[in-house]
């Protein structure tokens, strides 16, 4: 029962905003690392913009706080340490470059599997970030890995 003597819905309080650090701290460190709700995820500060997603990649579990950003075709992406898989930061679509067997001169395009890793919404309130994990109710390859037996307890930054 909340102070007021209101009962709150577990999903509400599952899905509220939780504070994870001071903005100006990841603006130094451009990354951050926390758990939200029993959930780990990673913050980035990349450009001026804030990003957040579950903190295992969605291929086989890995590290995603310990990857480089770089850009493909026009978007930052988190390239993961371990097989170099490339997540766009905005929408946590796994990337990958397709050639034309037809025509084998071609230069590879860059493709989208759709989104793999699940985004999470980060808000910024006097000087503190907050984070609110996403309730889209679609299945996300990366839930495997940030629910259940998979699911890292605590990872450091
Ligand atoms: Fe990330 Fe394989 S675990 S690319």
């Amino acid at each position: 029962m909340d102070p007021d003597g209101s009962v709150q819905d577990p999903e509400d309080k599952e899905y509220s905003s939780v504070c994870v650090g001071r903005e100006d701290d990841i603006k130094k460190s451009e990354r951050m690392t926390a758990v939200v709700h029993d959930r780990e995820v990673v913050i980035f500060y990349h450009r001026g913009e804030y990003h957040a997603m579950d903190i295992r990649c969605y291929h086989s579990g890995g590290p995603l706080h310990l990857g480089e950003i770089e850009d493909f075709d026009g978007r930052p992406c988190i390239v993961c340490p371990w097989h170099k898989y490339k997540i766009t930061l905005a929408t946590g679509e796994g990337l990958y470059q397709s050639k034309n067997p037809k025509d084998p001169s071609a230069k590879p395009k860059w493709c989208s599997k759709g989104i793999k890793q699940r985004i999470h919404r980060v808000t910024v309130d006097n000087g503190n970030i907050y984070v609110t994990l996403s309730k889209e109710p679609f299945k996300c390859d990366s839930d495997f890995y940030a629910t259940g037996d998979f699911k890292v307890i605590r990872s450091s930054s």
